[in-house]
């Protein structure tokens, strides 16, 4: 039997950043805040909702299509496809199906996966240990999300901060270890803090048609994320063999900036650290999250080929996931 390669990499990153700019101004006056709360208490300044054509199989596709240019790699090259997300909204078939046939591939492996925000740094790791273990070649991990339909844009403490887009990355063998190991984990008994408000079934047994827009408990989330998280965090670069010193790029999901800076201060991260906030003029786009804020980094100037990424990802479920990455 051949040897599976020992290692795992990430080849290249896509990112599809959806055309409808959707300011603080705009969502303020139905919930009665404003644009200063808004940014004050997340960050958040506008964030991105897609047209009526830009659907979660079409963001998903343009962003796969462009980690696959940029893996230098042609879509038959690709034997599996993973796609993260919650705002599917067909049971079947997997939206992975549907992505790796408008790609071009040549019928790999194909289906989806469910831990919401956590969804990219799952696909991630489940991607790695494919490549390692010798099931596939080249995987292609996508998240997308479509949140701007599953949001109440009445509910104060969800309309302003969920939004839309996909990201991408692709997953290769490497003679070197380029992901580390993950660090992840579910907290069930939590379900409620952030979940579907209400059941399918009930909403097609009623007589008043409605969308079962996700719920959360803001105040409950923030605290557990605050704390939890940069354990979570600290735990994968131990795993991973390298100190805070050593690291280059901080990418938590982009939920909140005061989230984002409450983890940083508990683990320590030295000022040199660039620390993604592509939540500001994104929003909060869930399993897409990551890879967006990579995308931005990039563009900055704030992320390079070679720099050593801690990514850290967390949400509903309470799913969380974390492992460090170098980038491609
Ligand atoms: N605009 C203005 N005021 C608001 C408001 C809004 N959208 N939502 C709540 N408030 C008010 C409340 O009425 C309350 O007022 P009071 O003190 O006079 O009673 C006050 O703000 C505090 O309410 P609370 O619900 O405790 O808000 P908070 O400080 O927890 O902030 C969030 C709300 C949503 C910004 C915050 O909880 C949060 O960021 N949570 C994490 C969310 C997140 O990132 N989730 C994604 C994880 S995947």
């Amino acid at each position: 039997m051949a040897d599976s390669p020992r290692h795992a990499r990430l080849s290249g990153l896509g990112a599809y950043r959806p055309s409808v700019v959707v300011p603080n101004s705009a969502i303020v006056g139905r919930i009665d805040s404003s644009d200063e709360w808004v940014q004050q208490r997340s960050g958040i300044r506008e964030r991105r909702w897609s047209a009526p054509e830009e659907t979660v199989r079409h963001m998903a596709v343009e962003a796969g299509r462009q980690a696959l240019e940029r893996a230098g790699l042609e879509p038959a090259q690709i034997d599996c496809v993973i796609v993260a997300t919650v705002s599917h909204f067909q049971q079947l078939p997997a939206l992975a199906t549907l992505v790796a046939h408008d790609l071009g591939t040549e019928q790999p492996a194909a289906f989806d996966i469910s831990a919401a925000c956590a969804g990219f740094c799952h696909g991630v790791a489940l991607a790695a240990d494919l490549v390692r273990g010798g099931s596939s070649r080249h995987v292609l991990v996508i998240g997308v999300e479509r949140l701007s339909e599953f949001t109440d844009p009445d509910d104060r403490g969800t309309a302003f901060i969920f939004a839309d887009g996909a990201g991408a990355a692709v997953v290769s063998p490497s003679d070197v270890p380029a992901i580390g190991p993950v660090v992840w984990g579910s907290d069930g008994s939590q379900a409620d803090l952030i979940a579907q408000r209400e059941d399918w079934r009930d909403v097609v047994a009623s007589d008043e048609p409605r969308m079962p827009y996700l719920t959360m408990q803001g105040s409950a989330v923030f605290r557990w994320a605050s704390f939890a998280m940069a354990k979570v965090g600290l735990e994968a670069l131990e795993r991973a063999g390298i100190g805070v010193d050593e690291l280059d790029c901080f990418v938590p999901h982009q939920a909140n900036n005061r989230i984002t800076d409450a983890m940083a201060r508990a683990m320590h991260l030295p000022e040199r650290v660039r620390i993604a906030r592509d939540v500001v003029e994104q929003g909060n786009t869930s399993a897409a999250s990551i890879p967006l804020a990579l995308d931005r980094m990039y563009a900055d100037g704030d992320a390079a080929p070679g720099d050593r990424a801690l990514l850290i990802a967390f949400g509903s479920g309470l799913a969380y996931a974390a492992q460090v990455v170098v980038l491609p």
